[in-house]
């Protein structure tokens, strides 16, 4: 996944006011705000997207066209000083096509230098085109450098053609997705087009915006335009024209609602560790007017036509990462509450199945970023079936949305550490209200049993508050563990995908070694890894048959290794080297356990001083199968 902004327009600037010296335009009681800074800017907040290269393009009166690229993030990218550039573009890249080289870094220009453009996605037919194109001089081993040759082809062929004629014209023959933003020198405009690839379009007051996530822009306007797949847009300082098949077509302005320090570190040293602590919030956004209480019945603001839940014979999770994790609490859920038949597969490997009847099957697409491309082509391919899709995601406009027949939105807000922490609470909780809505209307969960899970789900930022006051004792536990040669994570029935998710977060962002098992298969082989050095971590929780599990653990604990368990309130288990209280909140006190595991995992990783927020070699989101 890459990071795409474009802005142009005359923010921090005056008529009256002169150029400062640092080549800003300076206005009273305003920071300066050039087209460098508002770039720049908008590429840290997009690093998340992406960190292996950087890099700009600005388009001015006195410099033409001026580029600067280099491996690396983004603060070690020299923005160059163009001080009456009118308009610029910018990207963090994550390789996909050749390594993070300054070659590879976007922009890319065509062979005189006359337009720049940058790109997320994949251009799948770049190579046919780069043979067509043998006449030209390529520079990189990108995919995205046939796109500014391409432009330069039809300029040449067409000489009355504009950058947004050529935009037009090129985007036919791109196969693959993408989005893409483009300037030229002699044009005062920046051109995007979108398909596959997200992109959303910041409309200020004499300034325009684009990129891939509002979050880059945050700071000067709340007014969007999310564009759709296949639209082509001109940005010009007072206003935005978006064209589809040739022809000029309106798109709603949407307001953004999200504070702007929503995306910010807020005081933590890490997103990571910010996003743990915003769990209650987040997870009472998730909840927020959607329990009935009394009726024991939940309105998720999703338009299921009538009976469209009511005869699903099958559901199917279908996810990656944490999201199959959340998937996997929730298949349980959806047996338990929903009375249907439930199935989580990694969304790389799903297939509708034989002997199934697809239109009978309800396809659940978890994703966080709604861009993951093996999720994406899960949902293809039960759409292809026949089966009815849903997607449950936390990012409005993303792809996914587009892919669905509804969806279920967790309003967890920006997330931008890697390692996934609230979004995985929100998802489950979703999940949960979907396995309710269900049951409900299927006439599986009665109104008594659905107010129990609906009261537990309200308890849930309440319990999980509980443990983020709890945090120091994690931290100790990380200061005595953290050095262990493994970690084993261990649970039972809901406490199974928890295991999986602990172990996840402490080797992604610690690069220690941890497995997660369900407990009971410890004594089928895991065993034989159990020593003094491997502390074994457990759910010990209502949902997760917790004196079975302790069983399992006391056998490791005889082969020497440390036992960690949260535990219920209410349950003791004495002979544990550390307990950490569960508030009881009946089915999910998994999911208040998996906070205990965040923590551990934060702990560990910053204690070795990892790059928390970016782990080595993986991004947030990963778009390419
Ligand atoms: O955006 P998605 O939820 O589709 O992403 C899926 C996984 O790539 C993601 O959950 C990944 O496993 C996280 N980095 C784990 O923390």
């Amino acid at each position: 996944m890459c990071g795409i902004i474009g802005y142009i327009g005359a923010i921090g600037t005056d008529s009256d006011d002169e150029l400062d010296t640092d080549g800003g335009a300076a206005v009273s009681g305003a920071p300066t705000a050039s087209v460098g800074d508002i770039v720049h800017e908008g590429l840290r907040n997009l690093e998340y997207r992406g960190y292996d290269s950087a890099g700009v393009a600005f388009v001015g009166p006195t410099d033409g066209l001026t580029v600067a690229k280099r491996s690396g993030k983004v603060d070690g990218l020299l923005v160059p000083d163009v001080p009456d550039a009118t308009h610029g573009i910018g990207h963090t890249r994550w390789s996909t096509h050749g390594p993070p080289t300054d070659a590879n870094a976007h922009p890319h220009t065509d062979c005189v230098g006359d337009v720049a453009i940058v790109h997320n996605g994949i251009v799948e037919n770049h190579e046919t085109l780069k043979r067509e194109l043998s006449d030209h001089e390529f520079t990189s081993e990108t995919d995205t450098e046939v796109i500014p040759h391409l432009l330069e082809e039809m300029l040449a062929e067409d000489t009355d053609a504009d950058l947004l004629t050529a935009v037009q014209r090129v985007e036919d023959r791109l196969e693959g997705s993408y989005a893409i933003c483009a300037v030229r020198e002699a044009d005062d405009r920046i051109v995007v087009a979108r398909r596959g690839s997200p992109l959303v379009v910041g409309r200020g007051e004499n300034a325009s915006f684009v990129a891939s996530d509002v979050t880059a822009f945050l700071e000067y306007t709340r007014d969007v335009t999310y564009l759709e797949d296949g639209d082509v847009a001109a940005l010009e300082p007072d206003g935005v024209s978006v064209y589809h098949d040739g022809e000029p077509v309106e798109r709603g302005v949407e307001t953004v609602t999200w504070e702007a320090d929503a995306a910010e570190k807020g005081g933590y040293d890490h997103y990571m560790r910010k996003e743990i602590h915003e769990q209650p919030e987040s997870l009472r956004q998730t909840l927020a007017g959607r329990l009935d209480l009394d009726a024991g019945t939940v309105d998720l603001d999703v338009s299921f036509p009538p009976g469209y839940l009511a005869d699903v014979e099958e559901i199917q999770v279908v996810a990656c990462g944490t999201s199959n994790y959340a998937g996997r609490y929730a298949a349980r859920l959806f047996e338990e509450l929903s009375g249907v038949r439930a199935t989580v597969e990694i969304a790389s490997e799903y297939d509708v199945g034989a002997g199934r009847t697809p239109d009978r099957t309800l396809v659940v697409a978890v994703t966080q970023s709604g861009e993951t491309a093996d999720t994406l082509g899960a949902v293809r391919r039960a759409n292809a079936a026949g089966a009815r899709t849903v997607a449950v995601t936390n990012t409005l406009g993303s792809t996914v949305t587009r892919e669905v027949n509804e969806t279920a939105f967790i309003r967890a807000g920006p997330e931008i550490g890697v390692a996934a922490t609230k979004t995985f609470a929100s998802q489950v909780a979703t999940l949960a209200m979907l396995a309710v809505a269900i049951g409900r209307e299927r006439g599986a969960l009665g109104a008594a049993d659905a107010r129990t899970v609906l009261q537990n789900l309200s308890g849930l930022p309440g319990a999980i508050q509980q443990v983020l006051d709890a945090e120091a004792t994690v931290r100790e536990a990380a200061k005595e563990y953290g050095d262990s040669e493994a970690f084993f994570f261990v649970g039972r029935d809901l406490g199974v995908p928890v295991a999986l998710e602990g172990a996840l977060k402490l080797k992604e962002i610690s690069y220690d070694h941890a497995e997660g098992f369900a407990a009971g298969e410890l004594k089928h082989g895991p065993l034989a890894l159990v020593t003094p050095e491997t502390p074994v971590l457990a759910v010990l929780t209502e949902g997760a048959c917790a004196d079975e599990t302790m069983n399992n653990v006391t056998e490791a604990q005889t082969r020497g290794a440390p036992a960690l368990g949260c535990v219920s309130s209410g349950r003791e288990y004495d002979t544990l080297d550390a307990a950490f209280s569960v508030p009881d909140v009946g089915i999910v006190e998994p999911l208040v356990a998996n906070v205990y595991f965040q923590l551990f995992a934060y702990h560990v990783a910053n204690q070795k001083g990892r790059s928390i927020d970016k782990p080595r070699n993986l991004a947030k989101s990963v778009t390419v199968e």
